[in-house]
């Protein structure tokens, strides 16, 4: 109706205001220098991407969801407060212990404000998802690091499912989202290899009639799948001439769950790493995820020549989890076969560090995608790299690294690195600096917070 859309419009004007891009004006730098070797065990944050969803589906399941080692970073309390802007009841019981009381499918309500996503691309894109099947109008807002990042690939297949859009120019926040309800059920082949879009897509298709179906060339994080059916959803999964083909039916009442969310491997990573290049090292990670679609890495570091031995390999919550024991191992160069690179996305930007420090040369392809994530982490990570002295050629699809042969990194004793508010990219440099002689100073570690809240605690824990 006309008055909605006018309300809607004032808060599109309003959040325009609040939400013009800024630089962090609370940047904390901070100068990493050459550590003692990493030793002891420790246990890393919930994981990310499982944390958003629980929080999600708990939202809209029937009952009372109670999760334990939710990852309490900025990005996963983002989408905790939307799910409670639209009605559930979501509560903080204890450190990682949360409780979430669900509307049911379709029972979501109008928020009073804008959907503020800060820095997070996955409650982005599984926030419009979500919303898009419901007769809900709101808009959307977020950090100047996404208001960079395109939101066309999931404005294309939800309005294909009926929810209208008024976007940013180039198809970026902030923007307005007029849900479709009823939505319509699509046959949706994934144009790039994409949780995000899968998830939004499978969610939008929760609350709408018949069939939803994503067909994904390239297999990506499964998690949602995995979670789906784990609350009861009617979604199968099947493999169709080379391609993965999920196929859900909406509009089925989800049951809630006791849900243990794993340690997320792509904040171990960063141990991994560290504990690799620095000698004496010898670090057991508990409790880390090593879901296929996401333990990309340790393969390719054991290619490299890492010493990284999986302890007790167990399932916790329908997730694959082992403890990760690393030892320093000198690496080698290799070519990395790019057809891995979903399965550690958001993990080039260490193995890039790990790369600067290998015997020979490291290539890596196919990864486009990196140039759209928090920042271009292709041209973030060359520049980075290059200003404490690794010899690093940036080309469209991916970085050429010569490493050093495992002498430390020249590092930087007075100029600060980038990180364009990149959680991943100042940790990343983070390990580089302990693996660096005069040390790494790093523009901004505040960006940490949203995915690594206790990042320089363990750290300093480990290498004390
Ligand atoms: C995520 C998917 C990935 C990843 C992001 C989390 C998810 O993004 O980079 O950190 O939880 O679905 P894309 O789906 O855009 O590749």
């Amino acid at each position: 109706p006309p008055r909605i859309k006018n309300g809607a419009r004032l808060a599109m004007h309003q959040c325009r205001c609040q939400s013009r891009p800024r630089m962090n004006a609370n940047a904390t730098p901070h100068r990493f220098t050459p550590s003692a070797p990493l030793r002891g065990t420790i246990a890393v944050p919930g994981d990310k991407s499982i944390s958003h969803r629980s929080l999600i589906l708990g939202a809209i399941a029937v009952g009372e969801t109670h999760v334990t080692g939710l990852l309490e970073g900025e990005d996963v309390l983002a989408t905790a407060a939307a799910m409670r802007a639209m009605g559930a009841d979501v509560e903080r019981l204890g450190d990682g212990e949360w409780r979430v009381h669900g509307v049911g499918i379709g029972g979501l309500l109008q928020p009073d404000s804008a959907i503020d996503c800060g820095n997070s691309g996955t409650s982005a894109r599984l926030l419009m998802g979500l919303v898009a099947s419901h007769g809900i109008t709101t808009s959307f807002v977020g950090d100047a690091s996404l208001s960079k990042r395109p939101m066309g690939r999931v404005i294309e297949p939800l309005s294909l499912m009926g929810a209208s859009f008024t976007a940013s120019p180039g198809g970026r926040f902030p923007l307005m989202l007029e849900g479709a309800h009823p939505a319509v059920p699509i046959t949706y082949r994934l144009p790039m290899p994409s949780a995000q879009v899968k998830s939004a897509v499978l969610l939008a298709g929760l609350n709408t009639p018949g069939i939803t179906t994503v067909i994904e060339p390239v297999p990506t994080r499964d998690h949602s799948e995995r979670m789906l059916r784990g609350f009861g959803a009617q979604i199968e999964v099947a493999e169709e001439d080379g391609a993965r083909v999920i196929r859900l039916s909406g509009q089925t009442d989800l049951q809630p769950q006791d849900i243990v969310v794993p340690g997320d491997p792509s904040s171990a990573a960063f141990f991994m790493v560290a504990a690799t290049l620095v000698e004496g090292s010898d670090l057991t990670i508990r409790n880390v995820g090593m879901n296929p679609t996401r333990a990309g890495l340790v393969g390719v570091l054991r290619q490299m020549g890492a010493n990284i031995e999986e302890v007790d390999a167990r399932e916790v919550g329908g997730e694959p989890v082992a403890d990760l024991r690393v030892r320093h191992a000198a690496l080698t160069g290799i070519e990395v076969d790019p057809s891995v690179a979903p399965s550690m996305i958001d993990e080039f930007p260490v193995l890039f560090v790990a790369a600067a420090l290998a015997q020979g040369t490291t290539v890596t392809r196919g990864l486009e995608e990196l140039r759209v994530k928090e920042s271009d982490r292709l041209a973030t990570m060359a520049a980075a790299l290059e200003a404490v002295g690794a010899r690093v050629e940036e080309r469209e699809d991916g970085l050429t690294i010569h490493g050093t042969g495992g002498e430390p990194l020249r590092g930087s004793a007075n100029a600060r690195v980038k990180t364009h508010l990149d959680h991943r990219i100042a940790m990343s440099m983070a390990v580089a600096g302990l693996a660096s002689r005069d040390g790494v100073e790093v523009d901004d570690t505040s960006p940490i917070a949203t995915s690594f809240p206790n990042f320089m605690e363990l750290l300093d824990g480990a290498t004390r």
